[in-house]
């Protein structure tokens, strides 16, 4: 490790403690924030994390919708996103306004929408869910007559392919996840035959049809601990790999793809992060009456996940 990011680290650790501040850091994150983080998960156990959390400060190591989603749970708390910029272009591929003429095409669809949204769509939503539990809150929804999925199409696919219920999807995608080939995969799979390969649900539907398993990016933590493969293909966004073989030195764990990189993810560095927390900047604060209906969906989505 260079002297400088000791330095930062034992700076940030200090000033943390000061400010009784708790990181949280996403699963794709770089692998020295993932270090210097107090929790590291995906977008449901990062939620979980931000509410039941007693400290004063979150830094959140992340993109923007998972800081606003703290903000929505702990609005006595400061958030900071250490870098502005760290948004998620699939949250900004639908705007409350063009959900809004959706649900009057649908007036008596139930709207779920998927963690990756704004606070204001959120708002707008009926139910939330991120992939770990997306399929389970559908099925749940029994009476719903018609159900508007937004905003990612590929997720939503999936879903219906799980439970069987047709919904209405929205055209949103991940930039990252469809730089997975279905190719790809298959080349992996022919050069390391007993390879298992885990996708992410935002993967197209050809890459999903070659994988052993669908899952979150903690749900492929948990699936690398417990499995017996000792290769695994791993179709999601690159980040993840160091967490993967920091957890399982005895495994092999393929990417996918090289390419499926989240740049917005790699704007959060240990600069950044000390800087937000010296100046206590970039702070994520959802307007109170938005904060309160995006609630009512993340709630269902936490009570019901
Ligand atoms: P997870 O909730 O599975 O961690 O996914 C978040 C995300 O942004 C995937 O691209
Ligand atoms: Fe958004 Fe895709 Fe990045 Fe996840 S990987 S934060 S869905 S752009």
């Amino acid at each position: 490790m260079e002297n400088s990011d000791a330095e930062l680290i034992e700076k940030t650790i200090s000033l943390k403690q000061r400010r009784n501040a708790v990181i949280l850091a996403h699963n794709y994150q770089l692998g020295e924030v993932q270090d210097i983080a107090d929790f590291v998960g995906d977008s449901l156990e990062l939620s979980q994390k931000a509410a039941k959390t007693d400290a004063d400060v979150i830094v959140f190591c992340g993109v923007h919708f998972m800081a606003e989603t703290a903000s929505i749970l702990c609005p006595d708390k400061v958030v900071l996103l250490p870098d502005k910029y760290a948004g998620c272009p699939m949250a900004d591929m639908i705007t409350t306004q063009r959900l809004r003429e959706k649900k009057k095409e649908h007036p008596k669809a139930v709207v779920i929408c998927y963690i990756n949204s704004s606070a204001a769509v959120k708002a707008e939503s009926d139910v939330c869910c991120t992939s770990a539990n997306a399929v389970r809150l559908v099925e749940k929804l029994t009476d719903a007559e018609e159900i508007i999925f937004v905003p990612d199409q590929y997720l939503g696919n999936y879903v219906s392919t799980q439970t069987g219920r047709q919904m209405i999807l929205w055209p949103g995608f991940c930039p990252t996840h469809i730089r997975i080939q279905a190719q790809a995969i298959s080349k992996q799979k022919r050069e390391h035959p007993q390879a298992k390969a885990v996708v992410h649900p935002e993967c197209r539907p050809e890459v999903i049809a070659l994988a052993d398993e669908v899952l979150s990016t903690g749900g492929m933590i948990r699936f690398a601990r417990e499995t017996e493969a000792e290769e695994i293909i791993v179709g999601t966004e690159i980040g993840i790999i160091y967490r993967l073989r920091k957890e399982n030195p005895g495994k092999k764990f393929i990417p996918a793809s090289e390419q499926a990189v989240c740049p917005r993810m790699k704007l959060i560095t240990l600069e950044t992060i000390l800087w937000s927390l010296e100046e206590m900047a970039n702070q994520i604060k959802v307007p109170e009456r938005t904060r309160l209906r995006a609630k009512t969906a993340v709630d269902k989505m936490l009570e019901g996940g």
